[in-house]
């Protein structure tokens, strides 16, 4: 048998060798068209191709596109199950042609790979074309070589293919296989066409023009080739199956689905086990692309078809939380053609079991509420929306999951009462807040946030997506129009731009309208919760609510976030491990050319506990493990050892980022675990470099950490060489021996300054004078006591006391007293030896001097007082002061 797996390996290799460039599947969130809430179609990647607006450096392409079918205008969710043919998730193989070859080589291709390669009987199969396409027939008659009958002109919108209301488009010709005659239904076009018979496998799109909003259509730069055929389906037909759910794939899904809960494949559940292989396939997908269940948007449809299969987990009576157990087994069918599902097993392994853990506590109560109305219902067949509102708001069901339960029963819902008692719930909420008395631009916030739902934000997988505008706003009004040089603030249905929280900065960069319109963005601000609001300036054009523009992040910059922000997550589990538990973050700053993290601690950080920190975070680095992002509940979260901010509000869910591995200090297995909200480095190794500049004090027991990472930090660490290199160039010696020389310097210059001192005190003693201008000191006797009194010039008043000791212990016993002028200042100095303390006071001495020199007090002790004043020209009167100072109370005695 021909696996799935080797069906598509199949379809590839044979484009490939037909010339085409084998294209990777594009992610299910469409980066091109914000219109679009799936890729739903091989060509959806492509669609700027065919218009030209972009070119690649290939004509042809083979592709399998992962496609989602679910909410918005193909939405298969209700049948999944119950049919033989239906998914929300499925691949889509499809062969492309860029304006290179046409009609011709399409056919004559798709002949040669379904009757060759994939050995399909050639009487088997039946084509369409458009009833107004004169060539395709006589193509198909000429390479297939098929009779009239098999080639049936359909006049409907069948045989004419369009993306949406808008893009390339073209008619198309259909490739049916015949199950055989004893299988009910009629060939294409016939009444009975829908039976099981004939079941079309492939189309052919001939893309000719692009679908205009007002209606009209414009021939494409060339005709196109655009293909689709759903890989399930062929593998169906070429493994001899009418099911898809009977094809090995997804057989094997089914089958783990019967094992994991001990409930038969087949009989009275399994339609239960096709739904949850079935959905098992589009969350796991979704997550992988990063949508993460929520209440609105792409989130809420991925929470849908979650819910929706955990319903049926509960019908087969699972104990437990069954869909995140059947992971591996995806990972096993599909992992090796799509690895991103490997990449992202964790991911979505715990966002399966959270969300089913989750909604099983409100299952069983909202269910025992659903077969109560049921029971009062009787006869009637319609289910009050009402109900099915309440069954949503309290017990999150969602509508779908409602209308899925009453299925079985033939009771359906009323959606319009529904829709009202939606209406009327959010018209409540919108009551209790405007009364509220917000500033105005709040309540506009709070408006479009009602009005429009969440931004939703693309900016965790990449950097540049189509948006379309829901609003603008100028000087805080909202307008319709930013014409080219107003200021203004854009408002997308979806964003790649992060807006500012938890330190980390805005986005900034440009959007791109049609017919070069362009906008820059100087940054990202969160709004009414959670709006995107892109503010800056049109430089070119004009921007038109309902407009579609493409937004592209500064990429360099964002990436200098991104690994900022992550090294502020390995900082604060450094610093914990090197200061201690009680290390908690108290706020941080992340901008793309530094990062700032603030945590509590009592006392200054040392050098050799910072150099610690940086030798930790550095080896981390350096393990470059990949980065992993989960979705739990903050207690869960915070179970998992994550670091959350004490006092901060977390949602419902959070996301949970761990990073790196160290040994047995790691909590659950990683370096560090936080609930962050911000942009992250996927490898640990793009931060390349983590480099701390500083640590500082912010407030009393908050100290403050400043770093450099990446390319900062090289070019950081690059200056401080080139000015250790300067020094040491100036001082004739290498970076090496600069400590060594310095030192040396520093010891020379105080041994100079000493030397200098002294020749300076040695030429002002060879001049000075006493009192009376002798060269040498005078030393009088006053009333019995030896009195020395000197005046020097150009002797700095820290030298005065060594000299008034040098003159005590020259007297042995008496007073001394020394008046210097240096540096425009007089300074007096006066000392008392012991033997006359008990007489005599230093301090009351110089007081008498200082009073003469214009200055005021004067401190010391008994033995030895100094002091100053502003009249240098007053120096023998202040000898005179304090010699005749020591006459009074000498005579007195
Ligand atoms: N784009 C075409 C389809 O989806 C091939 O059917």
């Amino acid at each position: 048998m021909t696996s799935v797996n080797e069906v598509r390996q199949t379809f590839i290799d044979f484009f490939d060798g037909k010339g085409h460039t084998p294209v990777a599947s594009a992610p299910l969130v469409p980066r091109n068209d914000p219109t679009l809430l799936f890729n739903n179609a091989g060509m959806v990647p492509f669609k700027n191709v065919f218009t030209g607006a972009e070119k690649r450096d290939y004509a042809r392409a083979v592709s399998s596109q992962k496609c989602v079918r679910a909410g918005g205008k193909h939405n298969d969710l209700d049948n999944v199950g119950y049919t033989a043919r239906h998914h929300t998730f499925f691949e889509m193989l499809g062969n492309f042609s860029f304006g290179d070859y046409f009609k011709e080589e399409a056919i004559a291709y798709a002949w040669e790979l379904l009757t060759k390669d994939y050995g399909l009987p050639k009487d088997k199969l039946t084509v369409t074309v458009y009833h107004e396409d004169e060539e395709a027939p006589v193509l198909w008659k000429k390479i297939a070589g098929l009779t009239d009958d098999r080639i049936i002109k359909i006049a409907t919108s069948d045989n004419y293919w369009s993306m949406g209301d808008t893009g390339p488009c073209g008619p198309c010709s259909e490739i049916f296989f015949d199950h055989g005659d004893h299988v009910p239904g009629g060939p294409p076009g016939s009444p009975d066409e829908d039976g099981d018979r004939f079941i079309e496998i492939w189309n052919l799109v001939f893309m000719q023009f692009d679908q205009q909003t007002g209606g009209e259509k414009i021939a494409l730069p060339k005709p196109s080739i655009d293909t689709g055929m759903g890989l399930e389906r062929i593998a169906a037909v070429l493994q001899g199956k009418h099911d898809n759910y009977d094809t090995d794939m997804m057989r094997a899904l089914i089958e783990a689905s019967a094992d994991a809960s001990s409930v038969a494949a087949d009989g009275d559940h399994a339609v239960s086990h096709r739904v949850i292989a079935d959905h098992l396939r589009a969350t796991s997908f979704l997550i992988a692309d990063g949508v993460l269940p929520s209440n609105e948007g792409r989130g809420y449809v991925l929470r849908r078809i979650m819910r929706r299969a955990m319903r049926h987990a509960h019908i087969i009576g699972a104990k437990d939380p069954l869909m995140h157990r059947l992971v591996p087994a995806l990972v096993t069918q599909m992992g090796q053609a799509y690895p991103e599902l490997q990449r992202a097993q964790a991911l979505v392994t715990e966002t399966l079991k959270l969300e089913e853990e989750r909604f099983r506590v409100t299952l069983d109560r909202g269910l025992k509420l659903l077969d109560d109305e049921v029971a009062q219902l009787g006869d009637a067949k319609t289910l009050a929306g009402e109900a099915a509102f309440k069954l949503y708001d309290t017990y999150g069901f969602p509508l779908d999951l409602t209308q899925d339960a009453l299925r079985t029963k033939g009771i359906e819902v009323d959606t319009d009462g529904f829709d009202a008692a939606m209406a009327r719930q959010k018209a409540e909420a919108r009551a209790a807040w405007s009364g509220s008395g917000d500033a105005a631009t709040e309540v506009i916030w709070l408006e479009l946030r009602d009005e429009h739902g969440a931004t939703e934000f693309l900016g965790y997988d990449t950097e540049v997506a189509e948006g379309q505008i829901v609003a603008l706003l100028k000087d805080g009004e909202l307008v319709d129009t930013l014409a080219a040089g107003d200021e203004g603030s854009v408002i997308v249905n979806q964003t790649p731009f992060y807006a500012e929280s938890g330190g980390q900065m805005g986005d900034t960069g440009i959007m791109i309208g049609a017919e070069g319109v362009e906008f820059c963005v100087t940054d990202t601000a969160k709004r009414g919760g959670d709006l995107h609001v892109h503010v800056g300036k049109v430089a070119k054009g004009g921007l038109t609510t309902g407009g579609i523009v493409e937004l592209r992040v500064d990429g360099e910059r964002r990436s200098r976030l991104r690994a900022n922000h992550s090294a502020t997550h390995l900082l604060h589990e450094a610093l914990r491990r090197v200061l201690g538990d009680h290390v908690t973050q108290k706020g941080s700053m992340v901008s793309q050319d530094r990062l700032r993290f603030d945590i509590s601690h009592p006392r200054a950080i040392t050098a050799e506990e910072l150099a610690e920190v940086e030798v930790i975070v550095n080896s981390v680095v350096r393990d470059n493990s990949d980065v992993t992002t989960r979705l739990m509940t903050p207690d869960e979260a915070i179970e998992a050892g994550a670091l959350a901010l004490f006092g901060e509000k977390y949602g419902d869910e959070v996301r949970v980022l761990s990073m790196g591995h160290s040994g047995p200090q790691d909590r659950a297995g990683f370096f560090s675990t936080e609930l962050c909200g911000g942009t992250h480095v996927r490898r640990l190794g793009d931060i390349a470099l983590i480099k701390i500049l500083s640590e500082s004090a912010v407030s009393s027991g908050v100290r403050r950490i400043e770093a450099l990472t990446g390319e900062t930090a090289r070019q950081y660490m690059a200056s401080q060489e080139a000015k250790a290199k300067a020094a040491a160039d100036a001082l004739k010696t290498s970076i090496d021996d600069l400590p060594g020389r310095v030192a040396q310097l520093v010891e020379e210059r105080k041994k100079l300054e000493r030397e200098l001192s002294e020749a300076r005190k040695q030429a002002a003693l060879a001049s000075a004078g006493g009192g009376g201008g002798a060269a040498a000191p005078a030393v009088q006797e006053i009333a019995g006591i030896k009195v020395m009194a000197r005046r020097l010039d150009g002797v700095p008043a820290k030298e005065l006391r060594g000299l008034v000791d040098d003159g005590k212990k020259e007297i042995g016993s008496g007073v001394v007293a020394v008046v210097a002028i240096a540096d425009g200042k007089a300074a007096v100095a006066v000392g008392v030896t012991d033997d006359l303390t008990s007489k005599l006071s230093a301090v009351d001495l110089v007081r008498a001097g200082s009073a003469a020199l214009g200055g005021k007090g004067g401190g010391g002790r008994p033995d030895m007082a100094q002091a100053g004043g502003p009249d240098v020209d007053k120096a023998d009167e202040a000898l005179a002061a304090i010699t005749s100072q020591v006459a009074e109370p000498a005579s007195a005695a």
